[in-house]
Order: C-alpha cells, then sequence, then structure tokens
C-alpha cells in the first residue's frame, strides 16, 4: 500500500486535483427502435422535445464538468450539427471517432489521448438519469475509489450487466447474464481512474464481439482494484425501445412547469401544465397536460392528451393524441380514433383517406409498426 501511495502510476496522478472529464458515448445502431434510427441517431429522438442526449450533457455541466468528449459513430454529422461545439451547454465538445461499434471500454480505449491521466464520467448518451449525477461526481472526488458503478435494481436483470454485491461491495460483474446473480442493473453512467486503460487492455472482445466495459470493471475487481457501487433509487431508463421512450416522455413531462408563449385563439382549454411554444397556434382544442407544443405548430379542433410531446412545425388537426411523441414537421389529420402510445417520426402523415375507394393507403419504412383500432 505505501509503495501504491509513492508510485506516479496513473492512478495516483489523477489524484493530484485536475478536474474531471465527461465521456458520452453517441455512436450505435439503435436496431430497437428502427424506423426512427435509419434516419435519426437514437441520442436525439427527443423526450419533452429535447434530445435524450441533450440530457446528458446538461447533467454533465451541472455536475461541473465542462470538457466532454462525445464519441460518435455513422450518425457522427447530425450529432455534430445538434450539439456544435457544445457551448450552449456551456462546454466545450471534442468529437471522437468510433470507426465501428467495437464495444463501450473500445470505445472509452480510443479515447485515451482526449481523457489523459484525468478522472471521467462515462455516460451512455441514450441514458436518461432524471436526478442528475452531481451527488456521484462528489461522492467519487471524496472517497477516490478507482470506479464507481451505478446499479439498479430491475425486472429483468439478463438484458443488462448485473452486479453481484458482498457486504457493500462488488465482487462480481456479468454482461447479460442468462441466469443473473441479483437483479441489479449496471446503469450506463460510471465514474472511472484512468486506472481502467490497463484494465480494458487485458480484456478479450465477447461472445458479442464486443470490448465490454463490465469485463473491463471485473477486470478491476479481480485486479484488487477499488469499485464502488451506487445504488440508484431515482428513475432511470435505457432508452432503446418505443415503451422506454414513451415512459421517459412521462417523466419528464411530470417535471412540466406551464408556459405559455405561442398564440392562443378561440375555444381552447388547457389544463394542468402545458408549454406552448413561441410560434405555436391553437384554436378550438383541448390541450391537458403535462404536454408540450413545439414552435410553429398548429393544433385545431383537436384534443391533446397527457404525456404528449408534439415537436415543431407540426399541425394536429381533427384529432385527438395522448401519451406520444410526435416529431418535427409531421402532420396528424382527421383520425377518428385517438392516437395513443404512439411514436411519429419526423415529417410523417398521418391521416383520414379523402379519395376513392375508401381504405387503409400506408407507405411506411421498414421495421414499422401500424396498429389499426378498426
Ligand atoms: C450497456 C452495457 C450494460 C448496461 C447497459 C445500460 O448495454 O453493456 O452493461 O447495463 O448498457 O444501459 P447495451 O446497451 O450495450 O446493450
Amino acid at each position: 500500500m505505501a509503495l501504491q501511495a509513492y508510485t506516479l502510476s496513473p492512478c495516483v496522478l489523477t489524484r493530484q486535483g485536475q478536474g474531471m472529464k465527461g465521456l458520452v458515448l453517441s455512436g450505435g445502431a439503435g436496431t430497437r427502435l428502427r424506423p426512427i434510427t435509419y434516419t435519426s441517431a437514437k441520442q436525439l429522438v427527443p423526450v419533452a422535445n429535447k434530445p435524450v442526449l441533450f440530457f446528458a450533457l446538461e447533467a454533465l455541466v451541472a455536475a461541473g464538468i465542462t470538457e466532454i468528449g462525445i464519441v460518435v459513430g455513422d450518425t457522427r454529422q447530425e450529432v455534430r450539427t445538434a450539439v456544435g461545439d457544445g457551448s450552449a451547454f456551456g462546454a466545450k465538445v471534442t468529437y471522437i471517432e468510433q470507426e465501428a461499434p467495437l464495444g463501450l471500454a473500445h470505445a472509452v480505449k480510443i479515447s485515451r489521448a482526449f481523457l489523459g491521466e484525468d478522472d471521467f464520467v462515462l455516460y451512455l448518451g441514450d441514458n436518461l438519469i432524471r436526478d442528475g449525477i452531481t451527488e456521484l461526481v462528489e461522492r467519487f472526488a471524496t472517497a477516490q475509489p478507482d470506479a464507481l458503478v451505478l446499479l439498479a435494481s430491475v425486472p429483468h436483470p439478463e438484458r443488462f450487466g448485473v452486479a453481484e454485491l458482498k457486504d457493500g461491495q462488488v465482487v462480481r460483474l456479468v454482461e447479460k447474464p442468462a441466469v443473473p446473480p441479483s437483479n441489479l442493473a449496471l446503469v450506463g453512467v460510471y465514474l472511472f481512474s484512468a486506472c481502467i486503460f490497463d484494465a480494458i487492455a487485458q480484456i478479450q472482445p465477447s461472445p458479442r464481439g464486443e470490448l465490454e466495459i463490465t469485463d473491463a470493471i471485473q477486470q478491476l475487481i479481480t485486479g484488487g482494484k477499488r469499485v464502488e457501487p451506487h445504488i440508484i433509487t431515482g428513475w432511470w431508463k435505457d432508452t432503446g425501445r418505443l415503451e422506454d421512450m414513451l415512459e421517459a416522455n412521462r417523466v419528464i413531462l411530470e417535471r412540466l412547469e406551464g408556459r405559455i408563449e405561442g398564440e392562443i385563439g378561440e375555444d381552447v382549454r388547457l389544463e394542468g401544465a402545458v408549454v406552448v411554444e413561441k410560434g405555436a397556434t391553437l384554436r378550438d382544442c383541448t390541450v391537458r397536460g403535462p404536454a408540450i407544443i413545439g414552435s410553429g405548430t398548429l393544433v385545431e379542433h383537436a384534443y391533446i392528451g397527457p404525456f404528449t410531446s408534439v415537436h415543431d412545425r407540426c399541425r394536429i388537426v381533427h384529432c385527438e393524441v395522448e401519451n406520444s411523441i410526435v416529431l418535427a414537421d409531421s402532420e396528424l389529420n382527421s383520425i377518428g380514433a385517438r392516437v395513443e402510445s404512439s411514436l411519429i417520426g419526423r415529417g410523417c402523415f398521418v391521416g383520414r383517406s379523402t379519395t376513392r375507394p375508401r381504405a387503409h393507403k400506408i407507405m411506411i419504412g421498414d421495421h414499422s409498426r401500424v396498429e389499426v383500432s378498426d
């Protein structure tokens, strides 16, 4: 122990008070959110009209971390366009190219030049943690473990990395085990010292062909490093699927504060927390919050129900929508039944057929899903 204290290993160097960095992963194919992810990065799908990725950037900045690397893949251009140089978030963003989705530990490995010897937060850009990470960053700075992992109790641990604890310490981690040793899933936010690079150098790709961060943390444990768990009790979601997006949308909208900046015409009823952005127009409609109506959107002869986010420049006319996310430039027009629990992509049209024969006429992308009510 005494020897380690005097050795200039990366682990010791980081203790000398350099600032922490953030590493946000924003690559991946997003297969479970197709067809939306054919044309959009999964991290840029909005909840409460804000891309999931932005919540990660805001959480880092709120914790005092402003030097942020974003690892990008095929959707690099879209992510760059959305985030820019980070100044809109009060951050300085560096983009790091990952040539293929070769795993979370691979993403960390290729970010070595950016991270240097600093402690850092690894934040998966599709994870949403409602209560932020400030407390964890403070705990890491005070306790100075080699790694701090976030865990949450989940009903299906086999879908995640899973931790086994003994006397409050992490003794084993396994990636998506068929028989989980506990119901504690690894949340997609990790705090590391530079020791993680040595651990990554010692692991091999998993059966799915990826360098798993879970295996790298297991390697830290095997090597006698201090890996501390933090069990989170607040809401957290890995937003991989439609149901997750809708749940995330609900959870974020639950804390919405009403704000009316758009134009409210005749016969409009607003109930509960409703945001009407500047440039939106409402006429002859009821909006029951929590709900958010984006800029340039028209809502007319319509009902917008709780937990609905309608993005910019949409038209919601002669129809009812609830518990749904509608992306920019889409139109829902004269639909008989209420639209519920739906995710509508950008520039879509869903409406009543005006020509004969009266029939469902559908053009949808690959891997789309439409459920009609009658
Ligand atoms: C990744 C990690 C897994 C973790 C999860 C959290 O899974 O490998 O350990 O529990 O993120 O979102 P993936 O999204 O790559 O399947």
